[in-house]
């Protein structure tokens, strides 16, 4: 081809492409396949490399920034959420798990057998085999949704095509690691240096790199292995995690040879130790060991609370360390008031991660420690937790002897700390009139979860405190009516005009809407999360009642609010105590009056309409036979019901276990509607 030639067809590819591009990004409407489009894109790509003087600023290949040039994956529903996994760093965490499970099960000891597997530092995807063709690859993404990387997928040697061997399912939904070996980790990167490209961080990030090519063939070059660790759904006749994996091996698919059978707890912590001392000769990276308990129907019974499941928990290996110094000591003032002191240090690189600060926890541990500034400390970085001081690496410290003097007020506001009773955390007593406090409990008042208002970012709050214009959720709420007469108004502030005050005024109008359980979120109480927050929503249901009852609340057994939130399942007396605390305070009602005026405060909807006890009340009496009452609890919450300790009018249901006592009577007298167990399972199956 000569040069001239590969103008022309240059151009032409350019036009075509600049057009798709057109079509996809700006009207959503495409007119040809992504496969298609890879393709002009590629030719285009193969005449600018044998004919460099084509590249021109203006050319499809020289957009800025990986996005034009990225069309996106389809996305993959994935046939039951893939969850994640509980953390645990200590042999003491996975005794106190499974002895939860054990609990749960209504057994007195976490007896199970378990399959233990290293845990694998990659990346989680799906394999859907249709009559035992490999026809779907996707990443995990949200849990729910992932993206389709099928052709990708599809390059791997590990993967096979077509699953052999006896009762391979019509239709399964494998799931898995893909990594990246070390050799080839290095390998890999040795060539991107050749080549003046990017180089990995570490095998993980390369591996993810590698699979989430929109060009397959790159994805081809990439020596990407995998390991299967589980399936969604189940295998007929298959009864144990063990069996799946045998299974999933006698399809073709590569299982970690370092798995095992293991029975109790102890035998847990062995492997653990054992593969922490293997683990720099297995040649991939693994960031800790997973058990699972390996009896199918029991994983059935457990199920999963939030994101992970009751079966199966992650055993991280401890933390990487490091030496570096110490330059000083600040204290960083929380929401509540707690005071934390934090090391700031010379950046060291822990495990591929830069640390700069790290947290000394409190005051007793600097003392126990005897940390001082310019220190050369011990630094560990434990799984996904925050930065550590572990020690001093000098104790003598050729003589030099200035102990850390703990402030006894705060950096902020100047106002005396205390110590929180019975623990080792100090808060300042500035509450409101403290800045660092009142700020970041505005930011939290507008965050995602709470309010949730666009585009009214921890500068602008800042901003806003400083000019003392907002100083309590209320005054975001009369901004717009004072803008008139403040001088200069907002639009005329350096950074603002009209157009970004009129938004941020919507935005403020919008979060006037809110749902109660964002609004409990919102206020920012101690102890109180999302979670809790959707609790107390739902036990209440709106915020009259909400409201009445919290300020009624005494911290006393025989007070009717006591007993109500006693009785939710997952609130504890800590939380009723910040509870109490928070309504004994006359400018915590202040702000909840104004609130009232200014926002709309609607009822959470019921989640689950569809499921019989969604949204309804149950108290469960008597003894159960089939299920423990945490299992049976487990289940009526599933479907979006409370269960309630006590019968009244506005219980719905009462399930009735053997030897029932008075609570069955109370239901007849009320006409309560009374189900037995077996109903109350079918109910709920
Ligand atoms: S089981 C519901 N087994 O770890 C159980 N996960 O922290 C889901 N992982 O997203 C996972 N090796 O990407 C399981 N042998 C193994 C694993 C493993 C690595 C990853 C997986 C998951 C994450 C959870």
């Amino acid at each position: 081809m000569t040069f001239e030639e590969a103008q022309k067809r240059w151009k032409v590819l350019a036009q075509e492409i600049q057009d798709h591009d057109r079509r996809y990004y700006e009207e959503d409407a495409p007119t040809i396949s992504d496969a298609d489009y890879d393709l002009l894109r590629r030719e285009l790509l193969d005449l600018e490399a044998a004919f460099p003087a084509l590249v021109t600023p203006d050319s499809p290949s020289q957009k800025v920034g990986a996005t034009p040039v990225r069309r996106g994956f389809a996305k993959a529903q994935h046939t039951a959420p893939m969850l994640s996994l509980d953390n645990a760093f200590e042999g003491a965490d996975v005794s106190a798990f499974f002895e939860r499970a054990a609990r749960f099960l209504g057994k007195e000891e976490p007896a199970f057998d378990f399959v233990a597997e290293p845990k694998i530092d990659g990346l989680s995807c799906a394999l859907v085999y249709e009559d035992g063709r490999l026809v779907r690859g996707a990443t995990r993404g949200d849990g729910t949704v992932g993206e389709d990387v099928t052709a990708s997928i599809r390059t791997l040697q590990d993967i096979p095509e077509v699953l052999v061997g006896k009762g391979v399912p019509a239709r399964i939904e494998i799931r898995g690691e893909v990594y990246l070996s070390h050799g080839d980790f290095e390998r890999l990167n040795a060539s991107q240096e050749a080549q003046g490209l990017k180089l990995f961080a570490n095998p993980r990030n390369a591996a993810a790199g590698s699979l989430r090519q929109l060009d397959a063939r790159v994805t081809a070059q990439r020596p990407l292995r995998f390991f299967a660790y589980g399936v969604a759904g189940d295998i007929e006749g298959v009864t144990t995690h063990w069996d799946t994996l045998m299974r999933l091996k006698d399809w073709g698919l590569p299982v970690n040879e370092n798995s095992r059978l293991c029975t109790g707890v102890a035998a847990l912590l062995a492997y653990h130790a054992d593969i922490d001392t293997r683990r720099a000769s297995l040649g991939y990276d693994i960031d800790g060991v997973v058990y699972k308990i390996n009896d199918l129907s029991l994983q059935a019974r457990l199920g999963s609370v939030a994101r992970a499941p009751r079966f199966a928990l992650a055993h991280k290996f401890s933390a990487r360390q490091g030496q570096t110094i110490l330059k000083s000591i600040t204290l960083q003032v929380g929401r509540t008031g707690v005071v934390t002191p934090v090391a700031e240090l010379e950046p060291i690189t822990l495990g591929g991660v830069v640390v700069a600060r790290a947290t000394l926890h409190n005051q007793d541990e600097i003392i126990r420690k005897d940390i001082r500034e310019g220190d050369t400390v011990y630094i560990q970085r434990a799984g996904d937790v925050i930065p550590q001081v572990l020690g001093v690496v000098d104790p003598a410290r050729g003589g030099r002897s200035d102990p850390f003097v703990f402030p006894r007020t705060c950096p902020i506001c100047k106002s005396h700390l205390e110590r929180i009773d019975g623990e080792a955390a100090v808060r300042c007593t500035g509450g409101l009139i403290c800045t660092a406090q009142a700020q970041l409990r505005l930011k939290h008042f507008v965050s995602k979860g709470a309010l949730d208002v666009e585009g009214l970012s921890g500068k602008h709050l800042e901003a806003f405190y400083g000019a003392g214009l907002v100083r309590s959720p209320v005054d975001l709420f009369t901004l717009e009516a004072r803008n008139q007469t403040l001088n200069p108004p907002l639009e005329a502030w350096p950074g603002w005009g009209e157009q970004s005050a009129r938004n941020l005024f919507d935005a403020l109008n919008k979060a006037r809407d809110v749902l109660l359980s964002r609004f409990i979120y919102a206020l920012g109480i101690p102890q109180v999360g999302e979670k809790s927050a959707k609790m107390l929503s739902k036990a209440y249901g709106g915020y009259e009642p909400w409201k009445i009852a919290m300020v009624a609340l005494r911290l006393d057994e025989d007070n009717h609010t006591y007993q109500e939130l006693m009785a939710i399942d997952g609130l504890g007396l800590a939380m009723v105590e910040e509870l109490f605390g928070f309504f004994s305070e006359g400018h915590n009602l202040t702000v909840l009056d104004g609130l009232e005026k200014e926002l709309r405060i609607a009822p959470d909807p019921v989640g689950t309409m569809d499921k019989p006890l969604s949204g309804k009340t149950v108290v469960f009496t008597g003894t159960l036979t089939q299920l423990t009452r945490r299992e049976a609890k487990a289940r009526a919450e599933a479907q979006g019901a409370t269960v309630s300790g006590s019968v009244s009018a506005k219980t719905h249901f009462v399930v009735v276990g053997e030897s029932a006592g008075q609570k069955e009577r109370d239901a007849r007298a009320l006409g309560v509607t009374i189900l037995s167990e077996a109903e109350f399972i079918t109910l709920t199956t």
